[in-house]
């Protein structure tokens, strides 16, 4: 019988669906470690991990995996080369979180425009004293130019929402999209945004693609949003801007070093945290987890899978 380690407790729904298969489950409420994945590969033949897992080459080279299914979109998490090589399938979960994401990139936007968090702090803390004409004034959508970097399935379903909030749609991408906005360079887009949101996966040419130079080359006025990965954003050069107001201010939902938070972040004002739940709706979160279940089983019954992120190792 073929052997599978999952890195985390899976629904019964999902877990239903693998009854073929002999299942090894990490049973803590916390992610595994590097030797208690290793452990796991061990004999295994496929692997369904998480964005949390780091699965490099050492981890591979500790199994004879045929498949390793990531519970994300993202698969930065993922050696891709060298699981290549090895001949080892590496499946991921796009499509399934697209609204979810694309929702929350619009509530950081409002969150952070509109300063929600701060003024519902405000009015906790007991300092709500009746209506004033210009009390926690912000920043209205409407007339705005929203720059999207990465214009994939995230970036235009952001557009779409940012449209009937009355926003001009820019963006950068590698391709053009019919009938939404006006592709611009990156220079372009930084400078004339009044709010630039970050879509595009994280690879070594999107590593701090947004640093010092171009925080600068942002009007004084405008906001980040980053919903896509943490270290698309040099996050130093972030909390150096937002504390010398170079741009209006900031909501993340993706950090460089996640748990961890650069040290400044925290105590900024004019920026909205939140702790990754970018694709935290029921829906979407049972459709990645049903998905890279499928993407796993296609994978060890020889059949193509939904979504494959190394084609090659199937010829
Ligand atoms: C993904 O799937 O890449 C998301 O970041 C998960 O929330």
């Amino acid at each position: 019988m073929r052997r599978v380690f999952i890195t985390k407790v899976l629904p019964p729904q999902a877990l239903n669906l693998l009854g073929g298969f002999s299942l090894d489950i990490f049973p803590r409420r916390r992610n595994p470690t590097r030797m208690e994945i290793m452990r796991g590969v061990k004999g295994a033949d496929g692997l369904l991990c998480f964005l949390s897992d780091m699965i490099d080459k050492e981890i591979m080279d500790a199994g004879n995996l045929r498949v390793i299914s990531n519970c994300a979109a993202g698969y930065n998490n993922i050696d891709i080369e060298y699981a290549t090589q090895r001949g080892i399938a590496v499946t991921n979960t796009p499509d399934v979180l697209t609204n979810a994401t694309a929702d929350l990139t619009l509530a950081l936007m409002l969150a952070v425009t509109r300063r929600i968090c701060e003024a519902e702090d405000f009015l906790r803390k007991g300092k709500f004293r009746g209506w004033e004409l210009f009390l926690m004034c912000g920043m209205e959508l409407a007339g705005k130019k929203l720059g999207i970097v990465g214009m994939g399935r995230i970036g235009t379903e952001v557009a779409r929402r940012a449209q009937a909030f009355g926003m001009e749609i820019l963006y950068h991408s590698r391709k053009e999209v019919e009938g939404i906005g006006r592709i611009v360079s990156l220079g372009e887009l930084l400078k004339i945004s009044d709010i630039v949101t970050l879509h595009v996966p994280l690879t070594p040419d999107t590593f701090h693609l947004i640093g010092d130079k171009e925080l600068d080359s942002m009007k004084r006025s405008a906001y980040l949003i980053n919903t896509s990965r943490g270290p698309v954003v040099d996050e130093g050069a972030l909390v150096r801007a937002l504390k010398e107001k170079r741009i209006a201010g900031a909501g993340l939902d993706v950090y460089e070093n996640e748990p961890k938070l650069t040290r400044g972040l925290l105590t900024s004002k004019n920026v909205v945290l939140l702790p990754h739940i970018g694709s935290a709706t029921l829906e979407a979160r049972m459709g990645m987890v049903l998905l890279a279940v499928q993407n796993l089983i296609d994978i060890l019954k020889g059949k193509k899978p939904a979504h494959v992120v190394n084609p090659s190792v199937l010829i």
